[in-house]
């Protein structure tokens, strides 16, 4: 055995490991929160910490041979994911019969996202949100995207059951903090609605989400399931009742079929696009008949992983570059990476300036900060393998749109709106994305930022009874292509990788 010692937050603990312990599993074990996008695998690069005496070492490579001393880097705020009301439906406050629980009825509904959790709690006798907390997903340190979720549940005895006990943990941290700070018992909260990507859901409710990885792609479960809050050991009234909503497919989760059945109508918004860029990138087209939806295989990068010095939208996040190494930081910090919206900006301006070809050649790495400037003491890159990465996942999307406009022939001019869901939404510069192709030439003065959609959708469920009636309304009315299926997909992709 060694002793291993932590320094996190200000707080110091120790424990014994047993010897050629992985030291990113020792960590994880002791349920602190690590950065670790590629699951452990050593190729991302993400999961440093600092071992005294010997520097930062990426811990997932490194085995404990010896009594170590370890810092964790500091713990930072997921950024609030606004929600929107403006495109949002009104409906009346009906929040069911879970209500009559207590005398002082609360409600929470939840984002459950692969990369951050958000949690809104709402005052079931007046319909009031009352709080909105947002955390990191703290199964982020088991990897960035849902493949890596479902193969740790595959490949690791009681995967599954660390995964989904990550969750209740946290679900269960929130509760408290706002039971305990409103100073209301837990039995007031009766009612949970939660709203998630398809493996999220699965693994939230101990449900084995590997079919989902493979060929044909077919959820266990899609329909909506409710549960007492007693069999998933959540910190509330037992007898409360724990809504999560039903998904389509695989890849079109609880998150965009509420998220659709939120958005009130507008009558000058005939055809419009609906797109979540998130962990995934998750698009619709909704004409007046139909909804057509697909799930491109985005990957992580605008969320920051697979990205040298990519990072979520979190303190410290380039989100704006105005150019010549001008930008601006989330929370006005001195800068530690760069989140999607930054990473889209920075690109469409090596693109403007030459130093990125139209085909994405890029000679070498573009410093975008030296290290004298930014928060850690490292310096700043962009690289020649993020920008590919970047043509990745912005041809994957716009190669979705196009073959959804092809489906229903449209085209762009047919289009009324954009739509455009998720944090990532709230920062993107609209010129910038159609600049690198993200968003096909002449939709990007159609984008609206419409928000966290999925929390919307959350909420509308606590809140009212009536919401179910949209949620079936859309899940009937949606038409889903598998773009992997698709003969024009490979040819699509090949053409909009360019710039
Ligand atoms: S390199 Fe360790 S988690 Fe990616």
């Amino acid at each position: 055995m060694h002793k291993l010692t932590i320094h996190s937050a200000g707080k110091v603990s120790s424990a014994n490991v047993s010897r050629e312990t992985i030291l990113l599993d020792a960590i994880r074990y002791r349920g602190f929160m690590i950065y670790a996008p590629c699951g452990g695998k050593g190729s991302c690069g993400k999961c440093e910490v600092y071992v005294r005496d010997e520097g930062y070492v990426t811990s997932c490579l490194y085995t404990i041979e010896e009594d170590i001393e370890i810092v964790l880097p500091e713990p930072v705020e997921a950024n609030i994911l606004a929600a929107q009301y403006e495109y949002s439906r009104i409906l009346p406050l009906s929040p069911g019969p879970a209500s009559r629980l207590s005398d002082s009825p609360y409600g929470v509904a939840i984002d459950l996202g692969t990369t951050t959790l958000a949690f809104h709690f709402i005052r079931l006798a007046t319909g009031t949100l009352l709080e909105t907390s947002t955390v990191l997903n703290p199964q982020a340190k088991y990897g960035a995207d849902v493949i890596s979720r479902i193969n740790y549940c595959i490949t690791v005895p009681e995967g599954l059951l660390t995964l989904q006990s990550e969750l209740i943990d946290v679900f269960n941290l929130q509760l408290s903090h706002f039971t305990e700070k409103s100073n209301i018992s837990p039995d007031d909260i009766v009612k949970i609605c939660i709203c998630g990507n398809t493996t999220m859901l699965h693994i939230l409710l101990g449900v084995n989400p590997g079919p989902l990885a493979f060929v044909p792609f077919t959820p266990v479960f899609c329909e909506e399931r409710i549960v007492r809050a007693s069999e998933l050991k959540l910190f509330c009234n037992p007898l409360g009742e724990v809504k999560v909503l039903p998904s389509l497919a695989a890849y079109i989760g609880a998150d965009i079929v509420a998220g659709i059945a939120s958005l009130a109508p507008v009558p000058a918004h005939k055809n419009f696009l609906f797109i979540d860029v998130g962990t995934n990138g998750e698009i619709a087209l909704i004409t007046a008949d139909r909804i057509w939806c697909c799930a491109a295989a985005a990957g992580p990068a605008f969320e920051g992983a697979n990205i040298e010095h990519g990072m979520g939208a979190l303190q410290g996040a380039i989100n704006i570059y105005y150019g010549q190494n001008n930008f601006q930081t989330i929370g006005d910090t001195p800068p530690v990476g760069i989140c999607g919206s930054g990473l889209i900006d920075l690109v469409a301006d090596l693109l403007r300036s030459g130093y990125v070809s139209a085909d994405g050649y890029m000679e070498e790495k573009f410093l975008v900060v030296p290290s004298e400037r930014s928060g850690n003491g490292t310096a700043i890159y962009i690289t020649p393998k993020d920008i590919r990465e970047i043509q990745l996942a912005k041809s994957a999307i716009v190669s979705g749109i196009n073959i959804l406009l092809r489906r229903t022939s449209l085209t762009v001019d047919n289009i009324d709106a954009l739509y455009l869901a998720g944090g990532f939404g709230n920062y993107i510069r609209k010129e910038s994305a159609e600049a690198i192709g993200l968003i096909p030439t002449g939709l990007s003065e159609k984008v609206i930022p419409v928000g966290n959609t999925s929390g919307t959708g959350a909420i509308l469920a606590v809140r009212s009874e009536k919401f179910d009636r949209y949620v079936s309304e859309t899940l009937d009315s949606m038409e889903y292509t598998e773009l992997s299926d698709d003969e024009d997909f490979a040819l699509q992709f090949a053409i909009n990788m360019g710039f």
